[in-house]
């Protein structure tokens, strides 16, 4: 079962651009979280990216395919942490993330767990963008997780987010800070890699 693409190209300009544009609201996310409980947690920033609109190598390509941003939350997972298993949008579906990675580590994991393993138990309502579904289980017990797929989440890609999965950043030293793009009329992970493979844009992995 395919659960991720790599994308064709690395978006290095970008990345450097918005490390830069985001590093106060980085800083600030990371210490207003300091001692909380969450371990993976955002700030929309749809606005910020629209406003770069083609000056993103990212933002032009995604223009030259079927498909149009919806929404853009710059995600931040704790150094040292598990984020949390869970499935995006539970109770309003979506299926695909593509994802941008801004402080990147080969150590920070993508994982994902047997669909069948786990029954949705609670879900979380924070606003139109986030969601998420949980399992009805103890999610972080990890050791009981039957982890079908694994990558590391240091280059762009696009991911399956409608099954159980979690960012891994147990064994990552800094906090993994990454955007994620979620897309108009919901496409499937299939629909958007067809369309970005049509265009080219889909690498190996
Ligand atoms: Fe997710």
């Amino acid at each position: 079962m395919t659960n991720y693409h790599f994308l064709a190209k690395s978006y290095d300009a970008d990345r450097t651009l918005l490390r830069g544009l985001f590093n106060d609201l980085v800083e600030h996310m990371i210490s207003s979280k300091k001692d909380s409980t969450l371990h993976h947690y955002f700030e929309p920033v749809t606005k910020e990216i629209y406003q770069l609109g083609n000056r993103l190598e990212f933002y032009k390509d995604i223009g030259t395919t079927d498909l149009s941003i919806d929404h853009v939350n710059l995600f931040i997972c704790k150094a040292y942490k598990i984020g949390g298993l869970h499935m995006d949008s539970a109770k309003d579906p979506r299926f695909v993330s593509m994802n941008i990675p801004l402080l990147e580590d080969d150590r920070s994991e993508m994982l994902w767990v047997d669909p069948n393993q786990y029954k949705l138990g609670s879900y979380d309502v924070r606003g139109r963008t986030a969601r998420a579904g949980y399992p009805d289980a103890d999610e972080l017990n990890i050791d009981a997780w039957n982890v079908i797929d694994r990558t590391t989440f240091s280059r762009p890609m696009v991911i399956k987010v409608n099954s159980w999965h979690s960012v891994d950043n147990r064994f990552n030293p800094n906090p993994r800070v990454a955007l994620a793009i979620r897309f108009a009329k919901n496409p499937t992970f299939e629909e958007f890699t067809s369309e970005f493979q049509k265009k080219g844009l889909i690498g190996g992995g």
